[in-house]
């Protein structure tokens, strides 16, 4: 198994996950799943005010966001086709992180530009919480801030780097975090700078 900290009890972070090389073809995979599935901007339930991150989906379903909630779905809103297959790459670091767990339904990617955060947040709009959440990241460095189970609570923030893999399992399933912020000029896997988070989960029970 690949060298792994744990940052809080469920929370575990593989420093250089993926090699050079490995970063370079899951970025070329990914830009092809983009080709086929535009980015958008998610917007806020109610609010309809859009993420400062564009995304896209691979997989099965694909995680989306407007006026009407947050949800899964099997199309793009935009286009209404089908999301692209995620790569077998991506599912690869998922059999060796969530080693047991039921197959990955959704692969969210998310697009940060320089300016790009994300607020503190809990991933819970899967049924089955108990598969972990993997994630990698690829291209500019992030602050990366993690929390326990409650808003409001103490958290720690650490930096996510270009191959970096990281779980939120068992304890950690519903730990709140976010992105701070990305260190533009990082990074230089993405020609054109930025960063891109993958986001493995299982959606059904498994
Ligand atoms: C997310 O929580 O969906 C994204 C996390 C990240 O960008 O590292
Ligand atoms: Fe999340």
């Amino acid at each position: 198994m690949p060298v792994a900290i744990e940052i809080a009890p469920g929370v575990r972070c593989y420093p250089g996950y993926l090699d050079r090389a490995g970063q370079e073809a899951l970025r070329d995979e990914i830009g092809a799943v983009l080709a086929a599935a535009p980015p958008f901007a998610p917007r806020m339930p109610r609010t309809g005010k859009p993420f400062s991150v564009r995304v896209s989906n691979c997989g099965p379903l694909g995680w989306v966001s407007d006026e009407m909630g947050y949800r899964y779905q099997a199309t793009h809103p935009e286009t209404g086709t089908p999301w692209p297959p995620a790569p077998a790459r991506l599912k690869a670091v998922w059999a060796a992180l969530a080693p047991g767990a039921p197959p990955p339904e959704a692969c969210l990617i998310n697009l940060y530009d320089a300016t790009a955060r994300m607020g503190l947040h809990q991933d819970r709009d899967e049924a089955e919480l108990s598969a972990p959440v993997v994630s990698l990241s690829l291209g500019d460095t992030a602050l990366f801030r993690v929390g326990g189970l409650n808003r409001g609570g103490p958290t720690r923030s650490f930096r996510l780097a270009s191959g970096d893999a990281m779980t939120l399992g068992g304890p950690g399933r519903l730990a709140f975090h976010g992105v701070e912020r990305v260190y533009p000029g990082s990074s230089t896997l993405l020609a054109e700078g930025g960063r891109i988070n993958l986001t493995m989960r299982r959606v059904t029970k498994g």
